[in-house]
């Protein structure tokens, strides 16, 4: 869609790049279409000067990475992320990779961008539903480091006019965070707020009908997991449920999935000691609790989220 535009304006010629054109979307987003990737980058005899640019949502940011971190140990890649999320969250911070047997990002690596090229043009052509998605991984910077902007968020203050500024200070709240600890041994996991159930959830819809966006599937997840948090995290549970609601359609979760999610969330990277945990954030910015949950934990918050009248 965008790269005819992408090539006009970095001045860059369809001569001088080679161009992989991948499917897109979460089901894509796996060894196989890694396989695709690497032949071409073979067949097309890239050196280890090459640069890949990763023109695309998070799912060919996270993949056209992984393939460029480990194509003949490394090549140089770029982020050029059009879509909300990506912008916001999932071209920062250099976390690359792919899905495997339905668990998410399960391989991949840790490895940072050369550049990031952000630029809210691209917005222009999102689909409603994506810039939606977008809003979940936005929601959880404000709430987790940025309370100015969870307090604009709460108003309703977020409009079409305000992509730069919000984009900017979400990604300032990634930065700040993957600045401290790049390779998550601490603070980093903090971003995982909403991300063990929601992954979960992900895998679960992927192959179905109607499968759940990263941020749909996140958004579900930050409520199910505030719900579990004790009340002296200070989390403001009505606030982020009225927030969610306005971005996000509630989405019915059967009962018998709970045993299926429970099964992905044991694969879960946080986890130490076959122990699943969810990451609370605090009322105070930038401040994290780490809570080991259980299957009827999840049950108890799910059927919370549930009975919520949307
Ligand atoms: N690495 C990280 O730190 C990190 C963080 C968050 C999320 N992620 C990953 O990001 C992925 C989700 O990213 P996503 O939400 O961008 O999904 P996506 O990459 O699947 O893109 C969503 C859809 O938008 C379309 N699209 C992209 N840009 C467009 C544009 N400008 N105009 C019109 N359509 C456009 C795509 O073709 C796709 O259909 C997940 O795999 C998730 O795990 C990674």
């Amino acid at each position: 869609l965008w790269l005819n535009t992408f090539l006009d304006q970095t001045g860059l010629s369809v001569d001088g790049v080679n161009i992989c054109a991948v499917d897109v979307g979460e089901r894509q987003k796996n060894l196989d279409t890694c396989r695709h990737i690497w032949s071409l980058m073979l067949a097309a005899g890239l050196d280890r000067r090459a640069l890949v640019i990763n023109l695309g949502g998070g799912v060919v940011g996270d993949m056209g990475g992984f393939c460029a971190a480990t194509f003949n140990r490394g090549v140089d890649f770029v982020q050029v992320p059009t879509t909300l999320l990506a912008m916001t969250d999932a071209a920062v911070g250099g976390k690359l990779g792919v899905d495997f047997r339905g668990v998410k990002n399960l391989i991949g690596v840790f490895q940072q961008p050369v550049r990031i090229f952000i630029d809210e043009q691209f917005l222009t052509t999102l689909p409603e539903r994506e810039l939606r998605s977008g809003m979940a991984e936005v929601i959880k910077h404000a709430l987790i480091g940025e309370p100015g902007l969870w307090d604009i968020i709460c108003a309703g203050g977020v409009g079409s006019e305000d992509w730069k500024s919000l984009v900017n200070r979400s990604v300032q709240v990634k930065m700040n965070i993957v600045k401290e600890d790049p390779r998550e041994s601490g603070l980093r996991a903090l971003l995982n707020f909403g991300h063990t159930i929601g992954h979960a959830l992900e895998s679960y819809f992927l192959n179905s009908e109607e499968p759940l966006t990263h941020g749909e599937a996140v958004a579900v997840g930050m409520f199910c997991e505030a719900v579990l948090a004790p009340a002296s995290f200070g989390l403001p549970l009505g606030e982020l449920q009225q927030v969610l609601s306005r971005y996000f359609l509630h989405r019915p979760i059967p009962s018998d999935a709970i045993p299926v999610l429970w099964g992905f969330m044991q694969h879960d990277k946080k986890n130490s000691g076959g122990v699943v945990r969810v990451i609370l954030p605090d009322r105070e910015p930038y401040r994290m609790h780490s809570i080991a949950i259980n299957q009827s934990d999840v049950e108890r918050a799910i059927s919370v989220y549930n009975n919520l009248r949307c």
